[in-house]
């Protein structure tokens, strides 16, 4: 019944406590690849909020009438509103929505009927960075993180007609990982699928499968979770084309297996992927996975027990059409643009991409460096930024940990060094540890400019060493560049995981000319003479394959973009830097 949410709607400033409950995280989590699932995606009703009316005045419960059955106004009305495509960045579907950043409201309608099934969820791949769920007037939870999927369990909650509302809010703070500032666009909404998807009584929730390191590459190793009643029982694991039919004990609602295989390995030479298949009670799940090994030895890194170097680029997850909701068409794009500079490697910044990015990189074979936005200043003393980036690094390692072509977690880039954040971050890399000893742990890590050389506390906890440098652009002095690679006593892999200068496509004139073509080359030029040479440097991912979005650029070049990119930020353009990089990395075996 109505109470007199008017008068106390304008007067409780402490509206938001009553939504800092039910949290919707990684243990909501379902293995859910070649599951069975029903889109929600399409047109949902929208309205930007920004003064959150929608939590303060309670539209979600849709009172219209007062205690006598009397109607009284109200200030909104779901149908009515225009609507937005969903999945899909809102700044991009519309002009007046480009710089919006704030609370908005997305509703839809939609129909369900039992099939059959005991247990209902709904899916959200991402929505940037919190979100409140509300179905038919019951709050259900939120999500913090904007770019790692969340599972919301819907079962006993939903009517023939259903109504579902989602408050995302995507304003930038302290306490959020990554915190206000950032070098890219903040896109908001619901930018990846939603979906429902039917399970049994009892599912299996987690699965995770993987060559044993160091194993000779003949051991595979199985870890399976379900979730339900029954809580004991015996799942089978199927590999038709290696001939593998095994059983695993599940007890306590858990099981493990390690079985002997001979399986050809993946490589981005050969993207060997095999049907995996698991079955528990009356679940099943499938899976498309590759084996392989990626180790390190001295300051070597080694796929499959062959030496190689990480022929790379960096890359946002962006499009000039779709921001962040970027299209499968344009991210196999952006793989095959890398693999015509002839490289085997990418690094994808500075959050979890779209779980359809590792899963098209298993099969066009690419490796790849996937990151959680511990990005620059982060509150590293405050507990609950701490469990929202290691909710953010769970999520994505539980998503992505069965994608042969992902075999780097980066926990951060370019984080001063404090005690709290070398506190902060060695705890980040004991929970990927923890959730995965197969990948090797990195984070892009800053030099020492005072002394000239590497030596960042966290690297200790590092298998491999991203060090982001920008001499010749920054700081001009690349000289220092040389003396920092000789001063440094370096006892691991160090990639350099950013180098690279603006440069406005197609903008010519010499190698003196800030913003040309040109001076990026004569950079990119004297970068590579002098990272080639050394050692102990086992690979690279020039910073980046194409202009992106950027508010904080807003030179005459760049025109609020970031103008770094080999090629153009659609893409129909390639600079000088890209042929260069093409040829150099030609040249390597
Ligand atoms: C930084 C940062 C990037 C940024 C780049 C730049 O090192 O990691 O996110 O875009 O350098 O300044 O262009």
């Amino acid at each position: 019944m109505r109470s007199n949410n008017y008068v106390e709607n304008i007067h409780d400033e402490t509206y938001e406590r009553k939504f800092n409950i039910k949290c919707i995280d990684e243990k909501n989590m379902i293995y859910d690849s070649f599951r069975d699932k029903e889109y929600l995606n399409g047109e949902w009703n929208f309205q930007i909020d920004p003064y959150d009316t929608c939590l303060r005045s309670k539209w979600y419960e849709e009172i219209k009438y007062d205690q006598n059955g009397n109607k009284i106004p109200v200030d909104y009305e779901f149908d009515k509103w225009d609507t937005i495509k969903v999945p899909s960045c809102y700044n991009t579907q519309d002009k007046a929505y480009l710089y919006y950043e704030g609370p908005v409201i997305y509703t839809r309608r939609f129909n369900y009927e039992n099939k059959g099934e005991n247990r209902v969820f709904i899916k959200f791949g991402a929505v940037n960075y919190t979100a409140k769920i509300f179905l038919n007037k019951n709050y259900l939870g939120y999500h913090n993180g904007g770019s790692t999927p969340f599972y919301v369990e819907v079962t006993g909650l939903l009517n023939k007609e259903n109504r579902l509302i989602v408050v995302a809010d995507n304003t930038r703070k302290e306490e959020y990982v990554p915190n206000k500032n950032t070098d890219w666009f903040n896109y908001g909404g619901i930018y990846r699928d939603v979906e429902l998807i039917r399970l049994p009584k009892t599912f299996i929730k987690e699965f995770f499968i993987f060559l044993e390191p160091r194993s000779g590459f003949k051991k595979i190793n199985v870890y399976i979770k379900v979730d339900g009643e029954k809580t004991e029982g015996q799942a089978i694991i199927k590999i038709d084309e290696l001939n593998i039919y095994e059983k695993i004990n599940i007890t306590n609602c858990e099981g493990y297996l390690s079985f002997e295989a001979k399986p050809e390995l993946w490589s981005p030479n050969n993207p060997k992927l095999y049907d995996v298949e698991v079955f528990f009670e009356n679940d099943s799940i499938k899976d498309k996975v590759g084996f392989r090994e990626i180790i390190t030895s001295g300051t070597d890194v080694y796929l499959n027990g062959e030496k190689i170097y990480l022929k790379g680029v960096s890359c946002h997850e962006e499009s000039v059409k779709n921001g962040k909701a970027i299209s499968d068409e344009e991210i196999i794009e952006n793989f095959k643009i890398a693999k015509e500079m002839n490289c085997n490697f990418m690094r994808l910044a500075h959050y979890p991409h779209t779980e359809k990015a590792a899963r098209l990189a298993d099969e066009l074979g690419i490796l790849l460096w996937e990151e959680i936005p511990v990005y620059w200043a982060i509150d590293f003393s405050n507990d609950k930024t701490f469990n929202d980036a290691k909710n953010q690094l769970t999520e994505l390692i539980k998503r992505d940990r069965n994608r042969a072509s992902v075999i780097i977690w980066s926990i951060g880039n370019e984080n001063n060094d404090s005690d709290e954040r070398l506190n902060f971050m060695s705890l980040l890399v004991e929970e990927a540890r923890k959730l995965d000893r197969t990948r090797l742990i990195s984070a892009a890590c800053l030099i020492d400019n005072c002394n000239l050389v590497i030596n960042d506390r966290l690297e200790q906890y590092l298998d491999i060493i991203g060090i982001n440098e920008y001499y010749g652009w920054y700081d001009p002095d690349l000289n220092k560049l040389e003396k920092i690679f000789k001063n440094s006593n370096i006892k691991k892999p160090v990639i350099i995981s950013e180098f690279g200068a603006d440069a406005k496509a197609g903008e010519r004139g010499t190698v003196n000319d800030m913003g040309t073509e040109e001076y990026q080359l004569s950079i990119y030029k004297q970068q590579i003479s002098l990272i080639s040479k050394i050692n102990y440097i086992c690979g690279m991912s020039p910073w980046i394959l194409y202009d992106f979005r950027c508010p904080r650029r807003t030179n005459n070049f760049q025109k609020m973009y970031n103008i770094k990119g080999l090629l153009s930020a659609d893409k129909k353009y390639k600079k000088l830097s890209y042929y260069f990089m093409k040829s150099f990395y030609e040249t390597l075996n």
